[in-house]
């Protein structure tokens, strides 16, 4: 059976776009009215991008997990809500159905509660991916607390660094955490991260690797006696908070232009109608499937995709603790197979590496339970396309590119599965009230259906980000204050005469390697913080793999006895201070970088040179010193 509100059509897809632009109310108030509201909205909309104000279903009552939970009780209460997926093949998958989810999440509301977490309070999430991590999410929103999940790979210092900006008192994390042959510490990176932090109430440690931790007493208590004392309370039920349309569900961090990641702030109704509607849609997901997420919970694509949007759909998710390369490149087929999901949703950087290993991970794996594959993160180039498509979807699985951001709460542009054609390398049309445009370097709108220009989107849709915590201007300025009354992506873009879109990548210095988001100044400053670095410059360069590999350019008046082994220092200096995701691919010494007179880094040199363009570098009369060019050039690697 469809759901009420799926596009099942490409006339239906066209028709209901119309209407979502005519009439974006009432196209909202009626998808807004499938979710369960405790009390319901008196205005669908208030909105300028001046501020900005952004608000949707106001004066509306609910909680999420209610949406998410309690209401598929009475006819999915048996059905499974999360299937967990172990890193190792060896040790046994764990399913949880939705009653059983409900019966963690109260819980784990209690002991949330045992420990002083109120509503409003922000808690630092700082996990594996385990079932726990989705558990801990839903527990805040159930009693009202904002959770802020950071990704397992980020260092003590960034998580610190998060910790300050959110004010999040609380903090849920693991001993360690497994990935591929690795057990990662992350109880010791949180003690590393609140060294000097006097406002940590409370770490609560859930069990997972076994990993030896320190235990600070009044401070650290473990996940497994906190639910004890819950259970032999016989507190049982705990009821969802009742919250405010448009109170903050989750601060989600992320890089932009700047040096300092931003708070990005999502709100509870929008986002929920925005994950779900999307999920649907996209994925055309229908009941029983098995939706098979391999993104990280840390980043917004588990939050939407593994968590929220399937959830609130009572659907089930396959949730994996490991890599697709461990114990072999045959993990994901592996995966695949045994629980038999039918949609895989992945990103391009993973198919890219998989590529690499050939055919032999696939003998022996039929992949016949799939029917539907999908990409997000970066762009898709068309050979791992191809490959993705004959050898995993086998030429029968419609590929949706799905293009987003974490400020977008979910996905804007993509086509629907078997619904709306697909167009390798094109995310292709945007989404029911999604309002795509193209400007050009002088801000104005491109009218031409073919055209190539930074995108923008001219009106809100339920998912937008509301603010970035703590500094309302800074979201003013990063997101609504480039072009007069639009929402600024960041993003370059082609479209075709079809009016698909395709997205070609940042046009701010934000890089996207490995579908990882990392701001060039935020690896800069990183790179600055080592002893002998006077001045550093980091651009993107193309990488087979990663998509995007990191090239820094580092001016060093340190000891100079071995470049490599200064290299390997300043890795290390990365790692600290944000994490591994961040080192440099490559690091080229420089007497000096190219500046203008006024001080500026001439960044579209260095790019050039690190693409291998050396031949083409444009004007460089400008520069305060020619010469450095040449210098950079005979010395790239
Ligand atoms: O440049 C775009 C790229 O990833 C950026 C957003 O990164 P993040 O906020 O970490 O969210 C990633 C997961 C949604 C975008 O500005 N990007 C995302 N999806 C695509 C993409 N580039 C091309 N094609 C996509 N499908």
């Amino acid at each position: 059976m469809a759901f009420p509100y799926q596009i099942k059509t490409l006339e239906d897809y066209h028709q209901v776009y119309r209407r979502s632009v005519d009439d974006p109310e009432g196209f909202w108030a009626d998808i807004a009215s499938h979710f369960y509201w405790r009390k319901q909205w008196n205005q669908v909309l208030e909105w300028n991008f001046k501020e900005p104000t952004i608000n949707w279903f106001l004066g509306g009552k609910l909680n999420i997990t209610e949406n998410c939970i309690d209401r598929h009780l009475g006819t999915l209460g048996n059905k499974p809500a999360i299937i967990w997926e172990p890193n190792d093949p060896e040790e046994h998958y764990r399913v949880l159905t939705y009653r059983e989810l409900h019966t963690k999440v109260m819980q784990f509301c209690n002991v949330l509660q045992n420990n002083g977490v109120k509503k409003g309070d922000r808690v630092c999430i700082y996990m594996g991916m385990i079932p726990e991590l989705a558990i801990a999410m839903l527990a805040c929103a159930r009693m009202g607390a904002i959770h802020s999940v950071i990704f397992g790979g980020f260092s003590a210092q960034s998580i610190r660094d998060r910790l300050i900006d959110a004010g999040a008192e609380y903090i849920i994390t693991c001993d360690g955490a497994f990935r591929g042959n690795k057990d990662i510490p992350l109880k010791s990176t949180i003690d590393d991260a609140l060294v000097g932090i006097d406002f940590v109430k409370r770490v609560i440690v859930a069990i997972r690797t076994h990993t030896p931790v320190s235990m600070i007493k009044g401070r650290d208590v473990w996940w497994e006696d906190e639910v004890k004392k819950v259970e032999t309370m016989g507190e049982r039920y705990f009821p969802a908070e009742e919250m405010d349309a448009n109170d903050p569900l989750f601060i989600l961090y992320t890089s932009g232009s700047t040096g300092k990641p931003k708070g990005v702030v999502h709100a509870i109704a929008g986002y929920l109608v925005w994950a779900n509607y999307t999920f649907l849609n996209v994925f055309q997901y229908e009941r029983g499937d098995v939706h098979f997420c391999t993104a990280d919970i840390g980043w917004i694509t588990g939050h939407s995709y593994i968590v929220y949007g399937p959830l609130s759909a009572g659907a089930t998710s396959l949730m994996f603790e490991g890599i697709p390369t461990w114990p072999d490149a045959g993990r994901f087929w592996e995966v695949v197979d045994k629980h038999k999901a039918n949609i895989l949703y992945t990103a391009p950087t993973a198919i890219r590496s998989l590529m690499g290993f050939g055919d032999a991970p696939f003998e022996g794996k039929s992949l016949d339970s799939l029917k539907v594959l999908g990409t997000v993160g970066e762009p898709i180039n068309e050979e791992a396309w191809n490959w993705y498509n004959t050898k995993v979807g086998k030429g029968k699985c419609p590929i949706i590119d799905t293009w987003w951001q974490t400020e977008t709460g979910a996905t804007l542009i993509s086509n629907l599965a078997g619904v709306t054609p697909s167009k390798p390398t094109y995310a292709t049309l945007p989404m029911p009230g999604v309002q795509p445009l193209l400007v050009d370097e002088n801000g104005h709108e491109i009218h031409e259906m073919e055209a190539s220009g930074n995108l923008c989107i001219k009106f809100p849709w339920p998912g937008l980000l509301r603010t970035t915590y703590g500094d309302h201007e800074r979201c003013r300025l990063n997101y609504f204050s480039t072009y007069e009354n639009l929402y600024f992506t960041g993003d370059g873009c082609l479209r075709d005469e079809n009016g698909n879109y395709r997205i070609t990548g940042r046009v701010d210095d934000v890089l996207n390697v490995s579908g990882h988001r990392l701001g060039t100044a935020e690896i800069e400053n990183a790179i600055n913080m080592h002893n002998g670095v006077v001045e550093s410059a980091v651009v993107g360069y193309p990488h087979d793999v990663k998509g995007q590999g990191v090239y820094a350019y580092i001016i060093y008046n340190g000891l100079f006895d071995d470049e490599n082994l200064i290299r390997q220092d300043i890795i290390q200096t990365v790692t600290r201070i944000i994490g591994a995701i961040a080192k440099p691919d490559k690091i080229q010494f420089v007497p000096g970088l190219p500046k203008t007179r006024s001080g500026k880094i001439m960044r579209r040199i260095l790019r050039k040179i690190a693409e291998g363009e050396i031949e083409n570098l444009g004007d460089t009369s400008t520069l305060l010193d020619p010469l450095i060019v040449e210098e950079i050039k005979n010395g790239k690697l």
